[in-house]
């Protein structure tokens, strides 16, 4: 098949994971007789320095026009001055917005060879498989803002349109899994949280197939920690996705690990890995490319249909994350690039279907 993908690398480590994830995709385009076209565009910090604004209107209509989009990470200190006019994470937020991509799928599982690499005791973390579904177009982040010298405000808006959508996608997600749903909120306190619970309460008639609970925000940050492999989907407004999605990577031993598919209604998805631009290891090839290339992953299956093509980029990471090279947030000592070869090496093994790796296969299920 025939895909167009713009890339916005953006700011700090998304370079170098950017690029990263481009090398898999170009080998698994060679492999399977696929032709993807890559074109960049600017995002974010390097936007504002190039064009004085963080989503310019040529990125835009690139993204627009592609059929996918895979971005690396904007911000950092250059640009995060609290009274600067213009910030990179405008140009992000403006995108998913522009793209309609309300629902952040941000699926997260423990790799036993990585569970020494989690705080938690290795007990806890035995079959945890969670996908959270973060809204991602509304509450605080897209309120009306005020400031004046003494006070701020941000408005927190929710409508019952913009929750019935993504809470929708999170029951049609949790129908395909363990059937159990488990929407946050903080419903004892915020008038948009009550409207929440009742939207989820009303829809969970239509699915009452799937199991549905709901918690509140403070609890479930606990939970998570405590319990984490009792979750199967988790569904929750902006802000509390943001912040417990960041927790949740905790137990996998990295940010650097988790990816993420924002999708909406229309054709084009966003992908992008859940962590930030990294400042303190930017420009120093040690960035995990991992989030990035299970990004890319999540672009062939939601994006491109290529379901085959996303399972063999993951069984080549799930590959390297048993048997290494790992980056130093992983406690190895492998460089962004060593990793990339190992995942482009492992892959083709596997395509190549290798004794070796159909024997690990078999042990590994
Ligand atoms: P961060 O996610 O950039 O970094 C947090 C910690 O995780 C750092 O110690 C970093 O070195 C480490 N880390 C992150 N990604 C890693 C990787 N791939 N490999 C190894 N280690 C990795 O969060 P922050 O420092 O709070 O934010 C920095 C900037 O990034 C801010 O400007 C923020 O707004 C921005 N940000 C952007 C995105 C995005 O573009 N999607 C997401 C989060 C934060
Ligand atoms: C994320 C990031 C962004 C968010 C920032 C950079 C705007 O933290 O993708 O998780 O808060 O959504
Ligand atoms: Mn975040």
């Amino acid at each position: 098949m025939k895909a167009s993908i713009v890339t916005l690398p953006g700011d700090g480590v998304g370079p170098e994971v950017t690029s990263a994830a481009v090398a898999v995709l170009s080998a698994v385009a060679d492999h399977y007789d696929h032709t993807f076209s890559f074109e960049t565009q600017l995002i974010g910090g390097c936007a504002i320095d190039a064009t004085g604004e963080p989503l310019p209107a040529a990125t835009l209509d690139a993204c627009k026009r592609a059929d996918a989009v895979l971005l690396g990470a904007v911000g950092g200190p250059k640009w995060s001055d609290p009274n600067a006019a213009v910030r990179p994470e405008q140009g992000l937020l403006g995108l998913r917005a522009a793209l309609g991509v309300y629902a952040n799928l941000r699926p997260l599982e423990v790799h036993p060879a990585l569970a020494d690499l989690s705080p938690l005791k290795n007990d806890r973390l035995k079959d945890v498989d969670v996908l959270f579904v973060r809204e991602l177009t509304g509450g605080a982040y897209f309120g009306a803002k005020t400031r004046t010298a003494e006070v701020a405000t941000d408005e927190c808006r929710y409508s019952v349109v913009e929750i019935e959508r993504v809470v929708r996608r999170a029951f049609d997600l949790a129908r395909g899994r363990r059937k159990y749903l488990t929407s946050v909120d903080k419903a004892n306190v915020l008038e948009t949280s009550r409207l929440w619970r009742s939207t989820v309460q009303r829809l969970s008639t239509e699915y009452p197939d799937v199991r549905v609970e709901h918690q509140l925000v403070d609890s479930m940050a606990m939970l998570l920690l405590t319990q984490p492999s009792r979750y199967d989907v988790v569904v929750t407004e902006n802000l509390f996705g943001d912040i417990l999605t960041d927790e949740a990577a905790a137990l996998v031993g990295s940010l650097g690990l988790l990816p993420s598919a924002s999708l909406g209604d229309g054709r084009v998805g966003l992908y992008e890995p859940i962590h930030g631009s990294a400042p303190d290891i930017a420009g120093q090839g040690i960035a995990n490319p991992v989030g990035t290339i299970l990004s890319a992953a999540l672009l062939l299956r939601h994006s491109l249909d290529l379901d085959a093509e996303a399972r063999s980029i993951e069984n080549a990471v799930d590959w390297i994350l048993h048997n290494g090279p790992r980056s130093r947030d992983l406690g190895g000592r492998a460089g962004t690039q060593d990793v990339v070869n190992a995942v482009l090496a492992a892959f083709e093994d596997q395509t190549g279907a290798t004794d070796s790796f159909l024997r690990w296969g078999r042990a590994n299920g």
